[in-house]
């Protein structure tokens, strides 16, 4: 056990990230109204090249002219290997009105990128004496990115949320798949004639769970490509909110009602978290540091993880 106190993630919800291609301003109102917590405009792999300009006048204009509300409205730019990336921040923060909350980093393979977009931002910041410093998320999408994702989330005070791109990902990694994110047909383990499928996804999203837990970053599953299927969707999410994961990507609004379900913690989850922390309340007035909760042990680790559910409920709520 460390004497250092695990820094505490923006106290903001990030249960759904609803992407958009900045190349279609016609859903930007759209994406304005939905129940997302976050919206991405996408400058990046969802923008043909010869759009690029044009999509960042599109949302340099709908960051002044869209009443986005409370919504955390993010801006991914493009990877730090295209000839795009630089021009997306110059343009953004040079031009882009201040309601524009992060700066989206795709691709990053080490400290040293974010690094790179840091200076770049903290000198327009400076020269156009902007008052609010833009935040940034990263998308860990490569296999350089997942050996230096404890660097990665060190990088920088700039950094909110870290998210799994699992297309990318898989392509960096030589993965025998075209699916994006999801059960794949061919990683199963077989007995008696039973195929019981796992999780290649697993190892990666647990890395960038413990990274960003270490470090004060909100870890975010990312997109979940088909969109028709409600119940691969829902396993999913379930299996990233059990690991730690704080919320998921849309990228189709009808995924999004169900990442605010599954991010969500339920009435039933939030009313057991609260009678534990009871039964050790009664516990500690008793002397005791463990007592018999319906049958099974709870212990002072038993607070913290029935904090984690009520602070998380409590700060959905407000
Ligand atoms: N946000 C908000 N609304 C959206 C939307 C989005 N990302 N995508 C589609 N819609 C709207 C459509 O305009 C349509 O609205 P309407 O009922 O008023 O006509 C409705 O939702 C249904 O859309 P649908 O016809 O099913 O989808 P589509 O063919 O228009 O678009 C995609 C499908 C996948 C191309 C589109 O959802 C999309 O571009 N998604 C994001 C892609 C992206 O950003 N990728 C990068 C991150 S991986
Ligand atoms: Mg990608």
């Amino acid at each position: 056990m460390s004497f250092r106190i695990q820094p505490t993630p923006a106290a903001r919800p990030n249960r759904c990230q609803l992407f958009g291609p900045g190349s279609r301003p016609a859903i930007f109102e759209k994406m304005a109204a939905s129940a997302a917590d976050v919206i991405n405009l996408d400058l990046e792999d969802s923008v043909a090249p010869s759009d690029k300009p044009s999509a960042r006048e599109n949302i340099i204009a709908a960051l002044s002219d869209i009443d986005w509300g409370n919504k955390t409205v993010s801006v991914r730019i493009n990877g730090l290997d295209t000839p795009y990336w630089y021009r997306d921040v110059v343009d953004i923060l040079e031009k882009a009105s201040e309601r524009i909350d992060l700066l989206m980093i795709p691709k990053v393979g080490c400290a040293a990128d974010i690094y790179a977009v840091d200076a770049l931002a903290t000198a327009i910041e400076q020269a156009k004496n902007r008052k609010k410093p833009v935040g940034f998320e990263v998308i860990i999408e490569s296999a350089a990115g997942i050996a230096n994702v404890q660097e990665i989330a060190a990088a920088s005070p700039r950094l909110e949320a870290m998210s799994l791109g699992a297309a990318d990902f898989a392509a960096s990694m030589g993965m025998a798949t075209t699916g994006i994110g999801g059960t794949q047909e061919n990683y199963y383990m077989a007995r008696d004639g039973e195929k019981h499928w796992s999780d290649p996804w697993h190892w990666a999203q647990a890395a960038i769970v413990a990274a960003c837990r270490s470090h004060g970053v909100l870890p975010v599953d990312g997109p979940f490509g088909d969109f028709s299927d409600d119940e691969g969707f829902r396993a999913q999410a379930l299996r990233s909110a059990t690991l730690g994961m704080v919320g998921k990507w849309a990228i189709h609004p009808k995924q999004v009602a169900l990442a605010n379900e599954v991010f969500t913690p339920s009435e039933a989850a939030v009313a057991e978290a609260r009678e534990i922390l009871a039964a050790m309340e009664t516990a500690k007035a008793n002397g005791e540091g463990a007592t018999v909760y319906k049958g099974r042990l709870v212990d002072i680790a038993s607070i913290k993880q029935a904090e984690v559910i009520v602070r998380q409920s409590e700060m959905i709520a407000g």
